[in-house]
């Protein structure tokens, strides 16, 4: 039985009261309720919207210093996901990372972070002045994947720190719903006197389903951020962040959060994060048991096409991972002969279906509690029709299946999130140790053009978008294997993110 507290809504409650009683606006927002949208807005979208598009006040508290309908929702959220403090967030998990390193971490302290990390954990070192030094994921040659850190390259790392380290971030799951070992590494890490912060943007469902992946709070992490809006019923850009007490001073993260956020909060991303929480809390579990059903049967239909292969959980578990969220699924389409970039162009242009992401071996796709069966079962008869070659009524053939495999292998041994080797490298080896990222990042710098930039000290956050895993971190040697990969990447129809915006093309500062 749920807990009857979580069925309430004070915030979205407090919202809709104010706008029913109708009271005069002489203030912002300037559209009056909506009476000063434009006519064509309204009429997609209806009238009802606009008017809980609210401004800080009374009767609907203030995220800046929340003492009323929005600290309630706070809490009730703290409470749902087990922890001591929970804050809603505007700017996604983005927000988050930045907020977990500027509380742990004064400038020159350092951070172990797993090199898998979304580039919002290397801006949250830029902007705390912290020193990084990276644990790297396994990358497996068979999956073509990267996967997250090992409980053995985290004790590794770890042990050989250096002793002013004080903070381990891990991300967990990756995006691939790849989770790692956090049952035996946050107590190994408690136990060496680390504070752990997991960046948990795909997994704000953990921990409402037995059958899901345990959430990172579980598991005892300090401070965890996590993408509602991703996953569950949140908004896009609508995120929390929940804390324990003890390694973390609460106060101070709640002072960074108000120095980071806006001082005007969307209430309606913030009232659908006060309505996710009550839906996970109250229907959660029956809802994710639909989703995985709806994964599992979509596995095993993708898994039974020749040329297709999705990521299972014995695949990962073999492979010292935690576990595997089985809602994601990581389809490797390399039998095809096809890249991952052309599968998914494929279903969106002849199959008017869009995956989450592609990378040059897979297409991923998230099921979620808003997916119906006909929806999965078009995915799966599209992906059938992709694989015998078939094209879609009125629709293209499929992309040529003449590609060089060999040409598209990641950048193995380079640190760029691809590694083969289990286990972290030293620290003075790809990173160059002397200068933080701040310290790069705002370095003098000059633009270079992205084949002659091997050799050069990268002052900028460059990543393949998605995942947003960054390929040069500032600070860091520009191998050619990067350079190389990320040509090809863009090549192959990837975006490659973070080329500096001076109009010519692949410009690295
Ligand atoms: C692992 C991870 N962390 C953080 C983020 C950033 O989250 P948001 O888009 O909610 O700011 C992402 C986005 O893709 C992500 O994949």
């Amino acid at each position: 039985m749920p807990d009857p507290s979580q069925y309430k809504t004070p915030l979205f409650d407090a919202m809709v009261s104010l706008a029913e009683s109708r009271k005069i606006s002489f203030h912002t927002p300037g559209h009056k309720s909506g009476k000063g949208i434009a006519t064509r807005f309204v009429k997609y979208v209806g009238p009802n919207i606009f008017s809980i598009d609210l401004t800080t006040l009374d009767e609907v508290d203030s995220l800046q210093k929340p003492t009323g309908v929005i600290k309630e929702a706070q809490e009730l959220a703290a409470k749902a996901y087990g922890a001591d403090r929970s804050f809603f967030l505007l700017n996604g998990t983005t927000v988050g990372n930045h907020a977990m390193i500027m509380t742990v971490c004064n400038p020159g302290d350092g951070i172990l972070a797993a090199r898998n990390c979304h580039k919002s954990v290397l801006a949250g070192a830029i902007l705390a002045g912290a020193r990084t030094q990276f644990i790297y994921p396994v990358m497996d040659a068979a999956l073509m994947m990267s996967m997250n850190v090992t409980f053995d390259s985290v004790r590794q790392a770890v042990e050989s720190a250096a002793p002013e380290i004080k903070v381990l971030v891990i991300t967990s799951p990756n995006y691939y719903g790849i989770c790692a070992d956090l049952e035996r590494i946050i107590p190994f890490a408690h136990g060496r006197g680390m504070t752990v912060l997991v960046d948990e943007a795909h997994g704000p469902h953990l921990g409402f389903h037995p059958e899901l992946p345990k959430s990172a709070l579980s598991c005892g992490a300090d401070m965890v951020v996590q993408s509602t809006h991703k996953i569950i019923g949140g908004m896009t850009q609508a995120s929390m962040m929940h804390a324990r007490a003890g390694r973390v001073d609460v106060m101070t993260l709640a002072g960074v959060l108000k120095v980071l956020q806006t001082t005007s909060p969307s209430y309606i991303l913030m009232a659908s994060l006060d309505l996710a929480r009550m839906q996970m809390a109250t229907e959660g579990e029956k809802l994710l048991s639909k989703a995985l059903t709806l994964a599992r049967w979509a596995r095993g239909e993708i898994n039974g096409t020749e040329g297709f292969r999705c990521l299972e959980k014995k695949d990962v578990l073999l492979r010292g991972m935690g576990d595997l969220d089985e809602t994601k699924l990581a389809i490797n389409v390399s039998g095809l002969g096809m890249t991952g970039y052309q599968v998914s162009q494929a279903l969106n242009m002849e199959h008017d279906i869009q995956v989450e992401m592609a990378d040059p071996f897979h297409v991923l796709v998230i099921v979620s509690i808003g997916d119906r069966k006909e929806d999965v079962s078009r995915l799966v008869d599209a992906l059938h029709k992709i694989a015998d070659g078939r094209p879609s009524a009125g629709g293209q053939p499929p992309a040529s299946k003449k590609f060089d495999w060999e040409q598209v292998k990641p950048p193995m041994g380079t640190p760029q999130g691809f590694p083969i080797a289990d286990g972290p490298k030293p620290i003075d080896g790809p990173q160059p140790g002397d200068r933080s990222p701040r310290e790069a990042f705002f370095a003098a710098h000059e633009l270079v053009l992205l084949d002659k930039c091997a050799g050069r000290l990268s002052s900028e956050i460059v990543t393949v978008y998605p995942p947003g895993i960054p390929m040069l971190v500032p600070g860091e040697v520009i191998t050619k294997d990067v350079v190389d990969y990320l040509s090809r990447v863009s090549a192959m129809g990837g975006t490659v993110d973070g080329l500096a915006e001076d109009g010519r093309i692949g410009v690295v500062r």
